[in-house]
């Protein structure tokens, strides 16, 4: 554990204080990335954004509020774009402690089985081999203390939430980080996942959009036993959480913030009394 002369809720407990920390976010122009940052940023931790549309104006509005930001616009998901957003994040604030690997697009939302290669290859590329790219570039500056988060899905963990590549390509995020966590055992270095249900964001809009057009609203996330969808802050108090002290013993995990759809079976609704598997 490092940081330990920061405490919150008295002396002997670990903070979620990230001052001193840098922490690299993926995909933070929009949505949970954008929301992490911003959060990481809250609670000190100087932030480098990168993302393909410019993180500009979410690093303008960190620094104007004190924080200490740096954008880059970029392919997260190539060997340059990995590399040049480490060597950036050691040459403005000289040092790297924290990796969110959130960067990710969907494909085809509906059940495809027709998907071909170079589709399918497209989105492994951004949401499997992109965050593999952040860890092997991150690795070698990340010492005992460091954190790295990769955002998952549900999808990865069970069918039903997206198509079937972008499925596939989170399971491989899930299979990354407890991999990578065994890989890089005695190192004092922590990585986990966290496994969002839906959340209103660019990657979803179209979804919100329809279903407030057509007036239903009301049945976004009625799946899960929250029955709502979540917002992108609730993912990040999860990361935020993962970055810092506070889950010092957490390694290798996925952790899914869903509001309880994967704690259920699917199972159809019954009468108040109904006997079990009625
Ligand atoms: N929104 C949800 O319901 C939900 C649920 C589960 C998991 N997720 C995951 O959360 C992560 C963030 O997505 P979001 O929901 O915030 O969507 P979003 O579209 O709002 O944000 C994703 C960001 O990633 C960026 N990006 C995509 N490919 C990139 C690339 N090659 N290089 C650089 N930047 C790239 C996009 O420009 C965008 O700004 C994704 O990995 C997504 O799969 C989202």
């Amino acid at each position: 554990m490092s940081n330990s002369d920061e405490t919150e809720g008295g002396a002997g407990f670990p903070a979620l204080s990230l001052t001193g920390r840098v922490a690299l976010i993926t995909g933070a122009a929009s949505g949970i990335g954008r929301a992490s940052a911003r959060l990481m940023a809250a609670r000190g931790a100087a932030v480098v954004l990168s993302d393909r549309d410019d993180p500009g104006d979410t690093a303008a509005e960190i620094k104007a509020t004190g924080g200490q930001a740096l954008a880059l616009a970029l392919d997260v998901a190539t060997d340059d774009g990995a590399a040049a957003m480490t060597r950036s994040a050691l040459d403005q604030f000289g040092r790297l402690d924290i990796l969110h690997a959130n960067a990710g697009i969907s494909g085809p939302l509906n059940p495809d089985l027709t998907t071909g290669a170079a589709d399918f290859a497209e989105i492994l590329r951004i949401n499997l081999i992109g965050p593999w790219l952040a860890i092997c570039a991150a690795l070698p500056h990340l010492g005992a203390g460091a954190s790295v988060i990769c955002t998952a899905s549900v999808a990865g963990i069970r069918a039903g939430a997206g198509g079937i590549p972008y499925s596939a390509s989170k399971a491989g995020v899930i299979s990354l980080v407890q991999t990578v966590a065994s890989a890089t055992a005695g190192r004092g270095l922590r990585i986990n996942a966290v496994a969002p249900g839906l959340v209103e964001t660019g990657m979803t809009a179209p979804l919100y959009t329809d279903a407030r057009a057509r007036g239903r609203e009301d049945r976004i996330g009625q799946l899960n036993p929250l029955r709502r969808g979540g917002e992108a802050q609730e993912i990040a108090e999860l990361v935020a959480f993962l970055a810092s002290d506070a889950a010092s013993y957490i390694n290798g995990q996925v952790i899914a913030a869903d509001g309880g759809l994967t704690a259920s079976l699917p199972v159809a609704p019954r009468p108040a009394g109904g006997h079990p598997g009625a």
